[in-house]
């Protein structure tokens, strides 16, 4: 397996789903596949769950790991071909990826978008840079139009907390101060998809995301409607699509509340994290819900995805 960049690079969701189960019940099963072997990850922006959880998953398997943060521990890099690199750049990203590729058997990379041009975001531009000059497979640790590892993750703990076949799913938007990627919602919308569950999409007019992404999922901008009889709501933020990168709305009406969830069916309510408490969701929502499992399950998951990685090494 050469990258984990979406779900259209997993062969079979079900069996990865149970695979990743299975890693639960014996971490360390497999700690002979990464007997020196080296897990390098590369961070242009912050995280607390993927880099612990992925580095964690790397220990189980027995490998080493390095962490890069670029911007503070390197060079600041250039990603433009023929430039004259007399301005702020020092190193250009293909030197700079094939050389880390060389002290490394796998690289993870998070680089969030700009969200100033849409296209610019789309093309990916960073995680493209990493998959074109390295040498070794990439995994994304999410990038500027997905979070696979997250959407792996949630889609995990829907199915091991699911009471039918294919429950109600919905994705709702949730206010915010500041403007957010749509990393998240995307990548959740794409597994969902993929694991065949009964997905609706609520959010304000303006907030529609991607055509390429959502497909014939159904969208509504009425979130009680939307929330009616669902068995799972899922709350994330993102700055919109259309006008992009834009903050249309702060609407606290959209916030998550303990009366919203009363319209569900008994829902069991999800988030990435972080989470702005009493602003995406109320305190006793959060509480209440299923956030530390799905931050549990970015381990197993992890795990399998690098497990994959090192079996075709
Ligand atoms: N959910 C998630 O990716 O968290 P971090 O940004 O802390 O890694």
């Amino acid at each position: 397996m050469k990258k984990f960049t979406s779900v259209h690079d997993v062969p079979d969701i079900q069996q990865w789903l149970s695979e990743a189960q299975s890693l639960k019940q014996s971490p360390f099963a497999h700690k002979h596949l990464g007997e020196n072997k080296t897990l390098g990850l590369v961070f242009f922006n912050p995280s607390l769950r993927t880099r612990m959880s992925t580095q964690r998953a790397a220990y189980n398997l027995g490998m080493n790991v390095m962490v890069l943060n670029v911007g503070q521990d390197s060079w600041q890099l250039e990603y433009s071909q023929g430039t004259v690199m007399d301005g702020s750049t020092q190193e250009h990203v293909k030197e700079a990826v094939n050389v880390m590729s060389q002290y490394c058997d796998i690289m993870g990379v998070r680089s969030f978008p700009g969200l100033k041009n849409r296209e610019e975001d789309y093309e990916e531009k960073v995680m493209e840079a990493f998959l074109k000059h390295s040498q070794v497979p990439v995994i994304s640790l999410e990038s500027a139009t997905s979070h696979p590892l997250q959407g792996f993750a949630d889609l995990l703990t829907v199915t091991e907390h699911k009471q039918i076949t294919k429950p109600k799913v919905v994705l709702t938007w949730a206010p915010h101060p500041k403007a957010l990627p749509q990393a998240v919602p995307n990548a959740f919308v794409e597994w969902m998809q993929g694991g065949g569950m009964n997905l609706v999409v609520t959010h304000p007019e303006g907030y529609e995301l991607a055509p390429h992404i959502v497909k014939d999922t159904p969208i509504t901008h009425n979130q009680e409607e939307a929330l009616a009889g669902a068995d799972f709501v899922y709350a994330k933020n993102w700055s919109s699509y259309q006008d992009y990168g834009k903050v249309l709305s702060q609407d606290k009406g959209w916030m998550v509340t303990e009366e919203k969830m009363a319209l569900t069916n008994k829902a069991r309510f999800m988030h990435c994290l972080p989470i702005r408490r009493n602003v995406i969701a109320t305190d006793a929502v959060i509480d209440n819900s299923l956030v530390i499992k799905q931050a549990e399950n970015r381990l197993w998951t992890a795990q399998l995805v690098l497990k994959k990685m090192l079996e075709t090494l």
